[in-house]
């Protein structure tokens, strides 16, 4: 078999940084609240209700933007997409940096939302559809990193406008990467594989060639050989496409009810439960909690290609169920041995990072994978809404399951949901490392469903051969 190796060349690389661009408006956008809402509630004197209207605007939005914008993806192109998603950022931004009243400032953030559920797989997508094989996981994952940055420049963007102006610069400052994406995108080409799904084979083939080279033509081959005819949302109800949907709309689910953002919301709060006090507390929470998320996802960008998807996410589920089990028995004991306040923080910490080289990255990675090309946008779409939706009810529960049951109980129900979703992703999840899009495509019309549609076939030897 004839092994291609495709080198990552820089028009690659400026195609992925521009796209990744969408994952710091994503981590920006979401993370800024946190410092922005305590002068919001001053100015607009907020009641406990409408402030969490406030802070979850943006999920609500970031729904209603990820289940709107499924057909309009296969539809109007990934580039095309992304365009209108900058805009929609910066009306957002202005919206709610300037707003005068409430309502004004909860449209803006619900705008915003809606751009940030768009990005959040469209970006994704796009990458993936451009990626040779083999550094596929490794480049849709720059997308992960880009969001924990974004999360981090949050923070420091609210650390630094505590003195120096207030909510209106926290939430316009975001204006800078939105425009940054519009600019960029402006000058990037639409994914080949969605253009062939077109009909447009020759615009497709150029791009092709600046990505693949000499390799173009049987790239162009590969992408045709697995279209299909048929290919509208009828085709979500195939038999083929069912195992699909239940992998991507289950994994976007067990990212959100493992409770990552209890923390990345709500950290500063649990550190407090926890016996830590003061400002020290609270910068220990927001720096400490977002730079194990950077450096634990650069840890996973080599793996993913390398070790697969399959074990970096077992071994972090586990790790996150074993953490959230520590974070439990320390809450049950909490007060009565000071060092347990230090048990918490590091399991926090090793829950952090666990989820940082796993579900974190490979949840949009796999979405963004796993669909036959002609309902790809709106397979993930869909997953994308499910992911918000549950990151909605798991924001908006927390805080009543703390006061209800004790923050014991809650963690430990994140390390039972953990344990279960271990067991779903052992016995369902396919590994994706290697095979390229169009054998996931060709092995699910081959009746290869769950973790089957994962497996390399050696007689396509075309099929995998970056
Ligand atoms: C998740 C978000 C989370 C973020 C943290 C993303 O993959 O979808 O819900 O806030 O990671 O970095």
């Amino acid at each position: 078999m004839e092994v291609h190796q495709n080198k990552l060349n820089s028009f690659f690389l400026l195609i992925t940084s521009v796209a990744a661009l969408s994952g710091i408006l994503f981590g920006y956008d979401t993370g800024v609240i946190s410092g922005a809402i305590l002068f919001i509630k001053k100015d607009f004197q907020l009641t406990p209700q409408t402030n969490g209207i406030v802070v979850s605007a943006v999920l609500l939005g970031a729904f209603l933007g990820a289940i709107m914008s499924g057909r309009l993806v296969d539809r109007l192109g990934r580039k095309r997409l992304l365009i209108i998603d900058a805009i929609l950022f910066i009306a957002g931004t202005l919206l709610s940096a300037s707003a005068s009243s409430i309502s004004f400032l909860i449209t803006g953030r619900i705008l915003v939302g809606i751009a940030i559920g768009i990005a959040s797989y469209v970006a994704p997508l796009y990458i993936s559809e451009i990626a040779p094989a083999r550094y596929r996981g490794a480049l849709v994952s720059l997308n992960q990193l880009a969001i924990t940055l974004g999360i981090l420049l949050s923070y420091v963007v609210d650390y630094f406008f505590v003195n120096h102006g207030g909510w209106r610069f926290m939430l316009g400052t975001g204006i800078v990467p939105a425009v940054g994406l519009l600019l960029g995108m402006f000058f990037l080409p639409d994914s080949p594989r969605w253009m062939c799904s077109r009909g447009d084979a020759p615009s497709a083939f150029a791009i092709l060639k600046r990505i693949h080279g000499a390799h173009a033509e049987q790239e162009l081959a590969d992408i045709q050989k697995s279209m299909t005819p048929e290919g509208n949302w009828k085709m979500l109800f195939a038999r083929h496409i069912k195992s699909t949907l239940i992998i991507g709309v289950g994994l976007a689910i067990i990212q959100q009810i493992t409770g990552i953002n209890t923390i990345i919301y709500y950290a500063p709060t649990i550190f407090n439960l926890a016996g830590f006090e003061g400002p020290t507390a609270a910068i220990l929470a927001t720096m400490g909690v977002g730079l194990v998320f950077v450096v634990s996802t650069i840890i996973a960008l080599p793996l993913i290609d390398t070790l697969g998807r399959r074990p970096l996410l077992l071994i972090g589920l586990l790790g996150m169920a074993l953490s959230l089990g520590l974070l439990s028995i320390a809450f049950s004991h909490a007060g009565t041995f000071p060092f347990l306040k230090w048990i918490a923080l590091s399991s926090m910490l090793i829950y952090i990072a666990c989820f940082g080289f796993s579900l974190g990255p490979i949840m949009w990675l796999m979405i963004a994978e796993i669909y036959p090309l002609k309902i790809r946008g709106l397979g993930c779409s869909i997953a994308t809404a499910a992911n918000w939706g549950s990151n909605m009810i798991v924001a908006l529960t927390f805080l009543s399951l703390i006061e209800y049951m004790g923050a014991s109980h809650t963690f430990l129900i994140y390390c039972l949901l953990s344990i279960i979703s271990l067991l779903f992703i052992y016995y369902l999840v396919p590994e994706t490392k290697d095979i390229t899009l169009e054998q996931i495509e060709e092995n699910l019309r081959a009746g290869l469903y769950f973790k089957k549609m994962g497996q390399i076939n050696l007689t396509f030897p075309a099929l995998n051969r970056e």
